[in-house]
């Protein structure tokens, strides 16, 4: 990986996978591969959100003086996506398809917008402004996204 908007549009689509994976097992009717396959998705999602606020988006802010651009717009995306993702979580918890397969569907055209944004917008302006410390960004970056994934493997 060569460029924070690589790495991180990669980790979207790994995110995608694990919800894709939840969907169908509710859809099914097999709750407690749902509810394994959903703790999976949840946590490669909390920690993808926590490596843009605590890593990404700081950098980003401190470089271009830009803290209530582009960055405030995502982190208020992504109360949003925390609150979609405790409510999925709790339809999942009563096995209330309905309920689960409504939110997630809201959840999904949230995550789908936010990650366009993201993938054309502020990754590549990230990979514009954070050239001289990309290297020293993707090695922080990567940890974080490494751990959700052998936190998924084998399962
Ligand atoms: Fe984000
Ligand atoms: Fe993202």
């Amino acid at each position: 990986m060569n460029s924070i908007r690589e790495l991180l549009a990669n980790d979207h689509r790994h995110c995608d996978d694990g919800f894709a994976e939840v969907e169908q097992a509710v859809r099914k009717g097999e709750w407690d591969k749902a509810e394994a396959a959903f703790l999976r998705f949840r946590d490669a999602v909390l920690r993808h959100l926590d490596i843009e606020e605590n890593v990404l988006f700081p950098a980003f802010e401190d470089r271009t003086g830009m803290r209530m651009g582009p960055t405030q717009v995502m982190r208020n995306e992504h109360a949003q996506m925390r609150d979609l993702l405790t409510l999925t979580g709790v339809a999942l918890t009563q096995r209330d398809a309905d309920e689960y397969l409504g939110n997630a569907e809201t959840l999904l055209i949230l995550t789908q917008q936010h990650n366009m944004k993201e993938e054309n917008i502020l990754y590549p302006m990230c990979d514009q402004h954070l050239s001289a410390d990309r290297d020293g960004l993707l090695t922080i970056l990567s940890a974080g996204i490494a751990s959700t994934a052998s936190a998924g493997g084998g399962v």
